[in-house]
């Protein structure tokens, strides 16, 4: 796998720091996929700072009760998405990840807008929570819309927030489900 400012390609050619990479965004396919997904977390912040291990990583990856998605390009898993639009909490993007070499292409943008597009088509309120340490991340999220509503202290790990940010298209009570 390629690291630094060039992502491989299509024809052995690399795409230029910058240049956006056609995506495919799909469910999570197989074993092989999620487990390239929790090796990635466990080896990463925040997650390394958050205790995430392969097997609490696999765990959530393998829960029917969330939607998983990866990000595909030219074949090659790029990027994952986890969504949670059951019970109390509709509409929270539990995890956002895109591996080193695919970081910084729009790849975490375009996860982002599409899980967008999914919680919308059933409420208007899409939530996401960022460590208190992962200040580019947080950046981010606010770029595209997000707000803080709220720190959880010392919520998944002693010493660390958790920002719960959200970005919203209307009232509860206003909205309607597109048709
Ligand atoms: C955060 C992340 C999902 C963004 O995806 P991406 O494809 O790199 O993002 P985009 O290209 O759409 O947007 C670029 C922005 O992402 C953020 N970003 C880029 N690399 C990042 C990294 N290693 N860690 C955190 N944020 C990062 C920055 O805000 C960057 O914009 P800026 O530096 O110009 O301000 C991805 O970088 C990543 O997986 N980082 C490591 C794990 C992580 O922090 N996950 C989020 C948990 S809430």
């Amino acid at each position: 796998m390629q690291t630094g400012s060039a992502a491989p390609c299509s024809k052995g050619r690399f795409l230029a720091a910058g240049e956006a990479p056609a995506v495919e965004i799909r469910r999570i396919h197989g074993a092989h996929e999620a487990d390239l997904c929790a090796r990635f977390m466990a080896a990463s912040e925040p997650w390394l700072t958050l205790r995430r291990t392969v097997e609490t990583s696999l765990r959530m990856l393998n829960d029917p009760r969330r939607e998983v998605y990866v990000a595909v390009v030219r074949g090659e898993v790029a990027g994952f998405l986890v969504l949670q639009m059951e019970g109390a909490f509709v509409g929270y993007i539990q995890t956002l990840g895109v591996l080193p070499p695919w970081q910084n292409r729009g790849i975490g943008s375009r996860l982002v807008r599409f899980a967008e597009e999914r919680i919308f088509s059933e409420s208007p309120n899409a939530f996401i929570c960022v460590s208190s340490f992962n200040q580019r991340a947080r950046r981010l999220y606010e770029r595209l819309g997000y707000e803080v509503v709220g720190e959880l202290k010392d919520y998944i790990v002693v010493g660390h927030s958790e920002i719960l940010l959200r970005k919203s298209v209307g009232a509860l009570a206003d909205f309607q489900r597109p048709r």
